[in-house]
């Protein structure tokens, strides 16, 4: 089984901010989840570096685009490393290896007959990059997502012939209901074809910053049809020596927000098709973080700095918060005090606490090794087929639904505790057996929770799947009651301190 998953690539015109960082963990979680299933797994991240948005701000800055990518490409990289993120590449769209392979598949549209020459006339953001259709556009002609006036543009351009996949993409979103996800985005990209597509620029003129198109040198190629394809060229050198592209493709979860749909939901599977590669099985639209109900953006001012909140709470912190505050797919604001507000009462006092009674009550009335019991049967009801749905939730990367009802047995495991008290039974000679079943029903939830919010916290659960006396990481071993007692367990710090 392979499993490959993609973020969008970040354009590199600003330092990254916690919208960055979103998606990269949204796909460190799915990566790491998949590859507890035993299957090899794919994670590609990286920068798009061609276009106006990087263009203009290297401009603004006095520099080369170039030069401003290979300034911001390493934030980029080191957001990744702080997050721990395990993306298996980086891709740049500056590398000569995509460049060439941009230039092929391109041509090979090109020779399948989608391209014609034609001229352009229309409004353009240069922020978003994006020639607007009439529905796109606000008032006095301003872009929607930024705020900031559309540019007439005017120029002769090679087109890709867009409106011939009018059927094919409505007959793609007839019969694969799952293939855009959630399903209330599914319905946006089919209104947006239903309004008819248009054939749309597939090459620039003005613009020098881009990959020259191979048939005509006075044109490079429009950024994102350069950018899409990184999720295909990327496979053709990350491994050097190797192909990976029949292993990997068709990826199977590609991650956008929602200000990208049209791009990936319409564009991506047309220009898939006219190139001869098979779509995508799903594309999940996830929405945007927001601060004082803003969507957090460098232009806007409004950024959390993932660096100042991974120095201060640590990355697991930072990963939990963001998928337990806001559903994913949907909006949702974000803010510091949220932050500490959830840092305190879910993850220092429910699952740290959890964790540091747990291991010191093993510790003081068992000497440190996990007693030899059967599992609880009151507790072993609410644990049944939790992997089960854990997996099916995200299997369709429904990360906070997951998240949730992994939550709700940490909440259950407190209440054990309360309702057990093994203090009291640790009082009574005659009650060591009611102790030992107790003491080892709470290893093991704890053993099963550890494995499943492992994706989510990597450091904390190995911290503390060590403690335990474990070493397998292994989603099949994330059943109630499935390892047996004996395990030499150890006292541990705070998982999450108070700051
Ligand atoms: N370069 C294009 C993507 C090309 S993919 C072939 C781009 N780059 S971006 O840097 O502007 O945005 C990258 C991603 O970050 C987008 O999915 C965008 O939705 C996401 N986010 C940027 N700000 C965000 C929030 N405030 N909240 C959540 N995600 C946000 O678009």
């Amino acid at each position: 089984m392979s499993f490959y998953v993609t973020t969008p690539i970040y354009y590199v015109n600003a330092e990254p901010h916690l919208g960055h960082a979103y998606t990269s963990i949204a796909a460190d979680i799915l990566a790491r989840h998949h590859r507890q299933r035993g299957e090899d797994v794919f994670f590609l991240t990286g920068t798009d570096e061609h276009g106006e948005p990087v263009a203009d701000a290297a401009l603004q800055a006095g520099v080369t685009p170039r030069e401003l990518g290979d300034r911001y490409a390493p934030r980029f990289r080191d957001l990744l490393a702080s997050l721990n993120a395990t993306n298996d590449f980086f891709i740049r769209t500056t590398d000569p290896e995509h460049e060439a392979a941009v230039q092929e598949i391109l041509q090979r549209v090109h020779d399948n007959g989608y391209v014609h020459k034609g001229i352009y006339e229309g409004w353009y953001c240069t922020r978003c990059a994006d020639f607007k259709t009439e529905s796109e556009i606000g008032p006095d002609n301003t872009c929607l997502i930024h705020f900031i006036p559309l540019i007439r543009e005017k120029e002769e351009n090679w087109f890709f012939e867009l409106s011939r996949f009018q059927e094919p993409l409505e007959r793609l979103y007839a019969e694969r209901d799952d293939f855009v996800l959630p399903r209330t985005r599914a319905n946006e990209a089919q209104s947006f074809i239903a309004q008819g597509l248009q054939d749309v620029s597939l090459t620039r003129q003005s613009l020098k910053w881009g990959v020259p198109v191979p048939w005509d040198e006075s044109q490079v190629f429009y950024v994102w049809f350069d950018a899409l394809l990184n999720y295909v060229t990327a496979l053709t050198y990350a491994r050097e020596g190797e192909d990976l592209t029949n292993t990997f493709w068709p990826a199977s979860f590609q991650l956008i927000g929602k200000d990208i749909l049209k791009f990936h939901c319409v564009y991506w599977p047309a220009l898939l098709l006219a190139a001869g590669y098979e779509l995508p099985e799903h594309l999940f639209v996830h929405g945007f973080l927001l601060m004082d109900d803003k969507k957090m953006s460098k232009s806007l001012g409004n950024v959390l700095d993932p660096f100042g909140v991974i120095d201060r709470f640590g990355a697991d912190a930072l990963r939990f918060y963001c998928f337990r505050e806001v559903p994913f797919g949907q909006d949702g604001s974000i803010s510091p005090a949220g932050f500490e507000t959830r840092y305190e009462t879910e993850l220092a006092n429910d699952f740290g606490n959890l964790a540091s009674r747990t291991l010191a009550m093993l510790d003081r009335y068992r000497d440190g090794t996990v007693p030899q019991a059967d599992p609880d049967p009151a507790l072993a009801t609410d644990f049944d087929s939790l992997a089960a749905r854990v997996t099916e939730l995200l299997d369709r990367a429904e990360l906070t639904a997951a998240l949730e009802e992994i939550w709700e047995r940490v909440r259950r495991l407190n209440r054990y505790v309360e309702e057990r008290a093994p203090w009291q039974l640790a009082k009574d000679p005659g009650a060591a057996g009611e102790l030992d079943q107790t003491l080892y029903s709470l290893a093991e939830g704890l053993r099963v929770l550890t494995l499943l919010l492992h994706p989510y916290m990597p450091e904390a659960t190995g911290k503390l799947l060590a403690a335990l006396g474990q070493t397998e990481l292994e989603l099949a071993a994330a059943e109630f009651g499935a390892r047996p007692g004996g395990a030499a367990t150890t006292a541990l710090e705070p998982l999450f301190p108070k700051r």
